[in-house]
């Protein structure tokens, strides 16, 4: 296959969760405030999936290749963005692909937390620079609320669930990833760590899905706002171009605050940033591409626009993309795929998650073996 040169975005599509968890939904069984929520961090509400995370990715896939005019069965390639998987094993890309009848696409996870939709972005751009496949589909998606720890104010008021995709395809026009930074600031991934998830604890008396957030908002505020705007920096001097040429600031949505420090040091005016955190809170993977589906939506990405997409996320990596748009954009086409109409409230799936998670109303802590935790995360010499 001959190489190309561009891996440009054809097609894009979300999958939100219709139902919505506000501020007041929260502060019924958290001691926190609208105020308090507005303020610190900008949301107002986010979304509860009554969808498992492969549905979610499989309905804004459906919308990204219907926007594409691609064919399922056309696929080479997908990559499934997130840290909040129904299984490990089987992996969620191949549950994607059989959903949706992608039977000739090689199909992996990728996980990088919060910018495993940045990662996947850019390594379906490689792939298809190199001549490995010549169409991928890159989802980014997230089910928190399933993992969250929903007795500490501290994280349970940040977080939403939903899923984006987009489609790839070779091309010869400039047009697609043109510059990308990815790192890992790993030093401070203690900062970030969801205990519960993960091998290390199966050995614990853990049960699956209860989890302790460790998190350090203010470390991992200042560290989100150093990464992300070094990552800019060294984007916009490794394409050649300013600031002034950026047409809209497309970022991880997880604190307006840490947005527009960011903004500010990128040197971006806030009327050119796309902002979501408003409605969705964070939904970690899935915040870059919600934000881009909504900006095509807004009519905010004009053909031939210069994007940055910087992000962070546990562990802590970080990174930014320039992506430079093609010409078209409104879609191709539509799907028919939808959420089940059926759900309950948000803050009725809320409740049953946190009565699943503590049913007999013990502290959290008692539910993990303190020694076994401790000895988890001694630094190994
Ligand atoms: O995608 C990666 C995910 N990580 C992040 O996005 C984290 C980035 N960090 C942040 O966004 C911010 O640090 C937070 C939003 C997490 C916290 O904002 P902050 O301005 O750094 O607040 P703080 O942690 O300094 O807490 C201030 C006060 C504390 O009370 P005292 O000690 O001053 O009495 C907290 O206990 O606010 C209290 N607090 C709350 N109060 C009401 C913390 N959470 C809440 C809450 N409601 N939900």
């Amino acid at each position: 296959m001959t190489p190309a040169r561009y891996a440009a975005i054809t097609g894009w599509g979300e999958g939100l969760p219709p139902a919505v968890l506000s501020n007041a939904d929260l502060s019924t069984f958290l001691d926190t405030s609208d105020e308090w929520i507005v303020q610190r961090t900008g949301m107002q509400e986010r979304r509860i999936a009554h969808v498992s995370a492969i549905e979610m990715a499989t309905i804004a896939s459906h919308r990204a290749l219907a926007c594409a005019g691609l064919a399922p069965d056309a696929v080479e390639l997908i990559v499934y963005g997130s840290c909040s998987n129904d299984e490990q094993v089987p992996n969620c890309a191949s549950g994607v692909q059989l959903a949706l009848g992608a039977t000739r696409a090689a199909a992996m996870d990728l996980n990088t937390a919060c910018t495993s939709f940045l990662y996947g972005l850019s390594s379906a751009t490689a792939m298809i620079q190199t001549g490995m496949v010549k169409n991928a589909l890159v989802i980014g998606v997230e089910l928190i609320s399933q993992f969250m720890d929903w007795s500490n104010r501290n994280v349970a008021v940040l977080f939403g669930d939903g899923a984006a995709a987009v489609v790839l395809e070779a091309s010869d026009t400039p047009s697609g990833v043109i510059g990308t930074v990815l790192g890992c600031d790993a030093e401070a991934r203690q900062t970030l760590r969801v205990r519960g998830m993960g091998c290390d604890y199966a050995r614990g008396e853990v049960t699956y899905g209860d989890t302790i957030w460790d998190f350090d908002g203010q470390a991992i505020f200042k560290r989100a706002v150093h990464g992300m705007s070094d990552a800019c920096a060294r984007v916009l001097q490794q394409a050649g171009v300013s600031a002034d040429d950026i047409d809209l600031l497309v970022p991880h949505q997880a604190n307006l605050r840490i947005i527009e420090a960011v903004a500010k040091y990128a040197g971006v005016s806030m009327d050119r940033v796309m902002l979501t955190v408003q409605r969705y809170g964070n939904m970690s993977a899935a915040t870059v591409p919600v934000a881009l589906v909504d900006a095509l939506k807004e009519g905010r990405v004009k053909p031939g626009s210069l994007l940055l997409m910087p992000g962070f996320g546990g562990g802590l990596t970080y990174g930014a993309l320039l992506v430079r748009w093609g010409d078209r954009v409104t879609p191709l086409g539509t799907s028919e795929a939808t959420f089940p109409a059926e759900h309950p409230s948000a803050l009725e799936m809320v409740n049953a998650i946190r009565m699943r998670q503590d049913p007999h109303g013990r502290s959290h802590d008692a539910l993990f073996a303190p020694r076994f935790v401790e000895s988890l995360h001694q630094p190994t010499t």
